[in-house]
């Protein structure tokens, strides 16, 4: 048991550091990013961007796109100003940010640090620089949550937006807007090996997640099938390539002539409707092609589905 422990906590102090030491890519919708701003002294508004996107290098170098058409003040016609007269049709602005990357890849999962980062905010041809104190904490072995630490306060003059709120206090008749806007960011990263390993289909991230087969164990079982199937891509026998079969939509292979009930059936191969189909091929699809009986022993079918899931 001892034994056990100390290999389980090894084998994730060696996954752990370098997995964080990666870089990162921003998580665009669960992240956010808003200001704040106070009109006629007394009438606070958050503003937010919907469209970021971003990415931190494994040298702590962070560089966040923020689209300004996507900006969101609730009142559309605000937006359309904001976009024409604040932001003068820029596009994007970026956001970059370097911190010592060697104090957050240190973090284990549920702890939390903070960082500082020196920053440049770049927005229709003006840099501003400030200072950002961040919160990091480590959500799980591959994403991590970075937030302003408390807001950070841009001043409109700096950031070269003056006569861009001047034309707004003038059009919706305003007697003030403020002049330095508190900011507030919400940004969660994974790793990129993660996003490397997912696949783009949802089904089939249900799929990956749930296989806990042993592969080694599933390529002896192949060996029922290999006579129909192969697993190289576009490579049909007897029965089509089972290339990627993990998270497919069923009889959609290029090149292979199924029968209407497996082309037409619109199954997803999930872990649930392959091991349905292998355990009976003719009763779960009626009408399909595979002349095979079915494995009866549920451990074949869950190792099978990790190799096909890792080899194909
Ligand atoms: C005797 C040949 C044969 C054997 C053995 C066989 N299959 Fe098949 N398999 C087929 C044929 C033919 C089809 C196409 C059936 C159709 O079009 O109705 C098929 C279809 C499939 C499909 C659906 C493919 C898709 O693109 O939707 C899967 C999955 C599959 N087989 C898995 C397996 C696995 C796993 C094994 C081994 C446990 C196996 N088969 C054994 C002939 C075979």
């Amino acid at each position: 048991m001892k034994l056990l422990l100390k290999a389980v906590t090894f084998a994730s102090a060696i996954v752990a550091t370098p997995i964080l030491a990666a870089g990162w890519t921003l998580d665009a919708d669960r992240s956010h990013l808003a200001y704040g701003s106070i009109k006629k002294d007394t009438v606070g508004e958050v503003n937010s961007f919907t469209n970021l996107s971003g990415h931190v290098t494994q040298n702590g170098k962070a560089e966040i796109e923020i689209d300004l058409s996507s900006v969101e003040t609730n009142i559309d016609i605000r937006n359309e100003r904001m976009i024409e007269f604040v932001f003068r049709k820029a596009g994007t602005a970026s956001l970059t940010a370097n911190f010592d990357m060697a104090e957050v890849s240190e973090l284990a999962v549920g702890e939390t640090t903070t960082v500082d980062a020196a920053s440049v905010l770049s927005l229709a041809g003006t840099d501003v620089q400030f200072d950002a104190e961040l919160f990091v904490a480590r959500l799980s072995e591959t994403s991590v949550l970075v937030s302003t630490y408390d807001m950070v306060f841009l001043s409109t003059a700096d950031a070269g937006v003056n006569a861009g709120v001047d034309k707004l206090m003038e059009l919706a008749s305003l007697p003030g807007i403020t002049r330095t806007v508190p900011i507030t960011a919400r940004l969660i990263f994974h790793t990129d090996q993660e996003q490397a390993a997912t696949p783009t289909e949802a089904t089939a991230v249900v799929a990956a997640a749930a296989i806990q087969g042993d592969a080694k164990a599933g390529k002896k079982v192949f060996r029922k099938c290999s006579a129909c199937h192969k697993l190289k891509e576009g490579s049909h026998g007897v029965g089509p390539s089972l290339h990627g079969i993990v998270g497919a939509t069923a009889g959609q292979a290029d090149g292979f002539k199924f029968s209407a009930a497996l082309h037409g059936s619109d199954i997803i191969w999930t872990q649930e409707t392959l091991s349905a189909f292998l355990a009976d091929p003719k009763g779960y699809l009626p009408g399909n092609r595979m002349q095979f009986r079915g494995l009866k022993k549920d451990a074949d079918i869950i190792n099978l589905l990790a190799y096909l899931q890792d080899e194909g």
